[in-house]
């Protein structure tokens, strides 16, 4: 992709180069070949060339057409989400990066991934607008508070490259960057087995418990107050106003912070907000859960929710245990 990227801005420096080169040459041949040549000389008038002037609008477009054609093709190939991608879901904050891999394993500003994988990165920020950078990729996408942003790389080649937080967020701004480790899969596998953890989808499923989640939106919730969420991620969902829409991580974000935005068809409006109560990275987490819900090998739970009454006080490692009262 990077090679793509640079053949696609040398092919513009050489288009600029070659115009630029032209016009000074053709410049200073008309200067010589049309110079007046004595005091008395009167110019013939020109009344201009029809031919000419259709023949250098029309190249001039059929270039630019050349440099948007390819830039979009490139344009989409990187910024259209990656399909079969590992996931790393990163939160920026001022100033640092914090990185945890579907697996579990947590790191701060690097990130290790195997080589000639697509990896996909699922970024947000718990304070201002951050850019993930990475120059060797050639890639760089914003990360905004309040939602979610992807970008995805396919590394060719095992090393270390830098990655920059390209947007002014502060002080320390300069300071918030890492780098990113490109191994071979086995020394991948080692690095994935020395830090084992939990997770994302897992902590996600204790403060499902813990928040009081799965009182309505369990598998064998009473009564259905919620929409059960088995399959949902991934798949189109009716809302009460006949729209649809695909459940991806916005929208399930959305779901937790606003319930109130997009209400399934057939259930009221009657979910609290979790916004301020649990943060980016508990977000993702739970994002993380309803998405293994849908997968093909689910992770579910072994053992059965617990019942509706089940206290918050359960769960031993979640903070907001405060309120959400469902
Ligand atoms: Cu974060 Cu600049």
């Amino acid at each position: 992709m990077s090679g793509e990227v640079d053949a696609l801005y040398l092919y513009l420096c050489g288009v600029t180069a070659f115009f630029t080169l032209l016009i000074y040459a053709l410049v200073i041949y008309f200067v010589i070949r049309y110079r007046r040549r004595n005091p008395s000389e009167i110019p013939r008038p020109i009344e201009g060339s029809t031919k000419l002037e259709t023949l250098w609008s029309v190249i001039p477009l059929l270039i630019a057409m050349t440099i948007f054609v390819w830039g979009a093709k490139v344009y989409f190939a990187q910024y259209r989400p990656a399909q079969n991608a590992l996931e790393v879901y990163v939160v920026g904050k001022q100033w640092m990066w914090k990185f945890q891999h579907a697996t579990g394993q947590r790191e701060i500003n690097e990130l290790h991934v195997p080589v000639g994988q697509r990896v996909k990165l699922i970024m947000t920020t718990e304070d201002v607008i951050h850019d993930v950078f990475i120059p060797a990729f050639r890639i760089k996408v914003d990360v905004v508070p309040g939602k979610y942003t992807t970008e995805w790389f396919n590394a060719t080649k095992p090393g270390r490259y830098n990655f920059f937080c390209a947007e002014y967020c502060g002080m320390n701004h300069s300071g918030m960057r890492g780098y990113i480790e490109v191994m071979e899969p086995t020394a991948y596998e080692n690095w994935l087995s020395g830090n084992a953890a939990a997770s994302p989808a897992a902590a996600g499923r204790g403060l499902f418990e813990s928040l009081g989640c799965v009182s309505c939106h369990g598998a064998n919730a009473e009564g259905g107050r919620g929409p059960a969420l088995m399959g949902v991620y991934g798949s189109k969902v009716v809302l009460n106003d006949g729209q649809s829409v695909v459940a991806d991580e916005g929208y399930v974000r959305e779901s937790i912070l606003n319930p109130q935005a997009k209400i399934v068809t057939g259930f009221g409006p009657i979910m609290p907000s979790f916004q301020g109560q649990i943060s980016e990275e508990q977000l993702l987490q739970l994002v993380a859960y309803v998405k293994s819900l849908s997968t093909a090998k689910p992770e579910t739970p072994t053992e059965k929710p617990p019942p509706p009454s089940a206290k918050p006080s359960a769960q031993p490692k979640s903070s907001p245990s405060a309120s959400p009262k469902k």
